[in-house]
């Protein structure tokens, strides 16, 4: 333990160890919460008017779910995932990604009785134990989404395109590219593997650990490789396209002509593969239109194989995820200005028992208007009260002290021109709501939810 590890001392004298997050994991404290509440509203509106249904999948799978789903051979499962047993010895994982979840799901609830397609989005927290940068999370969250029980390359595009929408509705568009490929079905990749065997073998020596291993498990994962003697090798390696079966080439050609009717500017990337191995035909990513594959913001794609593959009957489907954290660093990248709901509206300040007691209903009253206040209920003196008033940046303090008790009145405190005047305890929240304006209010009815 170093000196920086320890930081006081318990009433023994004992030295306490610093708590910290785990590397990697961190809290989200309120400012960025602004963001994170309005990438959730954006994405539940955008999700909803096109259909879609929230769901949510434990965070602890059978670790069998992501083995047999994402692939024993992918970075993901070989390397990343935070897998332990449970009492009785049964092999638990903390969920790496969120479809191969949703498909559990999908089979274990009968949902191909459902009306098909099946659409669902998710706003879950997701872990992988990989290297720690920024951008770059071992607890990280996904605004993710499924549309399994059709084929049409029409619902390819359509994932594009509202991930596009939400893009623009964060004010990211400009910023973000996006990359395309069709890698085909498991059975027309065949023949391009063995040209890839070919085509790797006598290099093996030039290429890395984990490229090596791959050649043998999927020599298609070699092609996005980041290391850059791999990258060399893979710009010269045999293409997909060349071995794209009329009927892949034709599902392709349709994906990029939906993309110009909808006006959707892409990249063809025939080095894309993506990380996990369900993927069949479509694949994409959405990049950082300067920094390029590193950190992408999302990606998705085609995995017409996996719910058969997970014990479900063959059924297409087609599904993207974005990093809210990357979404959040491509807003403040963007200087884009959340709406904050944050803002306290009232500070109530008050001295004396008889002044407190009235202070409670008031600051109920106040609150039930959609006013946000704040009281200082402790026992603070009034400078100190009004201090605070200031740290909480408030455009309003309410004053209430035994003469005002005693005279039915309550001091309402402009802050920004430091002048206050009386007004009728009866009469407070109208004066409010005159002073702040409607429109600032912050009313909520749960109601509302059953209209
Ligand atoms: P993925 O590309 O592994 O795809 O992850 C999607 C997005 O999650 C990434 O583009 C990135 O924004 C974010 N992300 C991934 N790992 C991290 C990390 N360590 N730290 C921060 N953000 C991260 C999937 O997970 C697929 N399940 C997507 C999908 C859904 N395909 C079909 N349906």
């Amino acid at each position: 333990m170093s000196d920086d590890d320890v930081k006081s001392a318990d009433s023994s004298g004992n030295k306490i160890q610093k708590m910290q997050t785990p590397n990697g994991i961190h809290d989200i404290l309120p400012k960025d919460h602004e963001f994170f509440t309005f990438i959730k509203k954006v994405a539940r509106h955008r999700f909803r008017q096109a259909g879609f249904r929230r769901i949510t999948t434990p965070v602890i799978e059978h670790t069998e779910v992501f083995q047999r789903g994402v692939g024993e051979d992918t970075d993901i499962v070989s390397k990343e995932m935070y897998t332990f047993e449970d009492r009785s010895g049964r092999s638990l994982t903390l969920k790496p990604e969120g479809t191969a979840g949703a498909v559990r799901a999908y089979i274990q609830h009968g949902m191909k009785e459902w009306p098909q397609p099946v659409e669902l989005y998710y706003i879950e927290p997701h872990f992988r134990y990989d290297r720690p940068q920024k951008g770059r999370y071992r607890m990280f969250w996904q605004i993710g989404a499924e549309i399994i029980g059709e084929s049409d390359p029409a619902l390819d595009v359509q994932c594009i395109f509202i991930a596009y929408k939400m893009f623009k509705d964060l004010g990211i568009d400009k910023r973000i590219s996006l990359q395309i490929n069709n890698i085909g079905s498991q059975k027309s990749r065949e023949k391009y593997r063995e040209a890839l065997l070919n085509y790797y073998s006598g290099k093996e020596r030039s290429l890395c650990d984990d490229c090596r291993r791959r050649l043998s498990s999927n020599p298609l994962r070699l092609l996005d490789c980041k290391v850059e003697d791999c990258q060399i090798l893979a710009r010269l390696a045999p293409q997909f396209a060349d071995y794209r079966t009329p009927e892949d080439q034709a599902f392709h050609d349709l994906v990029k002509s939906f993309l110009d009717e909808l006006g959707i500017v892409y990249t063809e990337n025939p080095q894309l593969v993506r990380g996990l191995d369900y993927y069949t035909q479509t694949v994409f990513e959405f990049w950082d239109s300067e920094v390029g594959s590193q950190n992408a913001v999302g990606g998705g794609g085609r995995y017409d194989g996996l719910v058969e593959l997970m014990g479900g009957s063959e059924t297409p489907a087609v599904g993207f995820a974005l990093g809210i954290e990357r979404l959040i660093n491509q807003m403040k990248a963007a200087n884009v200005n959340v709406p904050s709901k944050d803002e306290v509206h009232v500070f109530v300040a008050q001295l004396g028992d008889e002044a407190k007691k009235k202070c409670l209903r008031i600051i109920d009253n106040l609150r039930e208007a959609g006013i946000r206040t704040v009281g200082a209920l402790g026992k603070g003196s009034m400078k100190a009260q009004l201090r605070l008033a200031d740290k909480f940046q408030v455009p309003y303090c309410l004053i209430l002290g035994a003469t005002e008790v005693r005279d039915g009145v309550i001091l309402v405190r402009d802050m920004a021109k430091g002048q206050q005047h009386p007004v009728p305890m009866t009469e407070i929240v109208p004066e409010m709501i005159r002073l702040l304006g409607e429109d600032k209010l912050d009313r909520y009815s749960p109601g509302e939810i059953f209209n």
